[in-house]
C-alpha cells in the first residue's frame, strides 16, 4: 500500500478563500473587519515565523492585525497589563499570545488573563474545560485543524483506535478530546509510556505531536493507517523533518500528512476561523466550514 498524501495546504488554501468572502460580505453590510491582536515575546526563531505566518494570513482574508513584540526581558505584570487593555480594546476580537514564553513568565497566570470570548487559541481553562465537557466554543487551533483534515478524507472514527503521542495542552490533551468526541477510543502516550511501539502498532489513527525527528519508526504503522504528523523540526542540515519516518510509514498507511504541508497551514486557518466567530461573524454552535 502507499498512502495518499492529505494535503493540508489546499485544504486550508479552500478554508481561507471561504473566510475571505465572509469577511467581504460582512463588510459589505457595513460591518468593520474583525481584529485580532498578535503579541511575539522576544525573539525565538521559530516563533517569529509562526507569528509572521499567521500575520500574512490575516493580511490574506481582511482581518486586521495588530501585533505587538515585546522585549525577552518584559516583566510578567507589564504582559498582564496589555493583556487586560486588549480585553476592554472594541476593536480587538482575538488575542493571539504565541508560546512558548520565556522563563519569568507564568504562562499558565497569563494564558488565564485572556478573556475566553477573545481566546482565539482555545487555551483559555474555559476553553478547554467546555471541550472536555463536550460543548466547544472556541477550540485549540491544530487539534481542530486535524479533524478538519480528518473530516476532509471521510475518516471514521466511531469504533476506531485512535493514538496520540505528546500530551501537551497545546495539541494532545485537545486532540484526545476531540477524537473523543468522535467516537474513537482514545489512547495517549507520553514520555512515561513503557513500549511506545506496542500503542502505535494498535493506531488506526494515529497522531503524532512529539517534535522529534523520525521517534515513529515506518515499520510501527498498521496497514491502512491514517497518520498524522504534528512534528516539525529543522534539522543541522536545515531541512525540516516530521516525528514520523515519512517514506516508511507511507508504504504502510492509507493516509499521511506531509511535514511540511500537512498540519501547519490548518493550524493558521483555523486561527483565521476563531477570529471569525469571537467577531460574531459566525454563529457559535454551527460552524462554518461545513465540514463537522
Ligand atoms: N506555539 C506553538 N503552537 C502554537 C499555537 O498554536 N498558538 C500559540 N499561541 N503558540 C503556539
Amino acid at each position: 500500500m502507499t498512502a495518499q498524501l492529505i494535503d493540508g495546504k489546499a485544504v486550508a488554501a479552500e478554508l481561507k478563500a471561504h473566510i475571505r468572502e465572509q469577511i467581504k460580505a460582512k463588510i459589505m453590510e457595513g460591518k468593520r473587519p474583525p481584529g485580532l491582536a498578535v503579541i511575539l515575546v522576544g525573539e525565538d526563531p521559530a516563533s517569529s515565523i509562526y507569528v509572521r505566518n499567521k500575520r500574512e494570513a490575516c493580511e490574506q482574508v481582511g482581518i486586521h492585525s495588530i501585533y505587538h513584540h515585546l522585549s525577552a526581558d518584559i516583566k510578567e505584570e507589564e504582559l498582564i497589563a496589555l493583556i487586560h487593555a486588549l480585553n476592554h480594546d472594541k476593536k480587538v476580537d482575538g488575542i493571539l499570545l504565541q508560546l512558548p514564553l520565556p522563563r519569568q513568565i507564568d504562562a499558565n497566570k497569563v494564558l488565564d488573563c485572556i478573556d475566553p470570548q477573545k481566546d482565539v487559541d482555545g487555551f483559555h481553562a474555559y476553553n478547554l474545560g467546555r471541550l472536555a465537557q463536550r460543548r466547544p466554543l472556541l477550540r485549540s487551533c491544530t487539534p481542530y485543524g486535524i479533524m478538519l483534515l480528518l473530516d476532509h478524507i471521510h475518516q471514521q472514527y466511531k469504533g476506531k483506535h485512535a493514538v496520540i503521542v505528546g500530551a501537551s495542552n497545546i495539541v494532545g490533551r485537545p486532540m484526545a478530546l476531540e477524537l473523543l468526541i468522535a467516537g474513537s477510543t482514545v489512547t495517549v502516550c507520553h514520555r512515561f509510556t513503557h513500549d511506545l511501539p506496542y500503542f502505535v502498532r494498535q493506531a488506526d489513527i494515529l497522531v503524532s505531536a512529539v517534535g522529534k525527528p523520525e521517534i515513529i519508526k515506518g515499520e510501527w504503522i498498521k496497514e491502512g493507517a491514517t497518520v498524522v504528523d504534528v512534528g516539525i523540526t529543522r534539522r543541522e542540515d536545515g531541512s525540516l523533518a516530521g516525528d514520523v519516518e515519512f517514506e516508511a510509514a507511507r508504504k504502510r498507511a492509507a493516509w499521511i500528512t506531509p511535514v511540511p504541508g500537512g498540519v501547519g497551514p490548518m493550524t493558521v486557518a483555523v486561527l483565521l476561523h476563531n477570529t471569525l466567530r469571537a467577531a460574531g461573524y459566525i454563529n457559535s454552535h454551527q460552524d462554518d466550514f461545513g465540514l463537522r
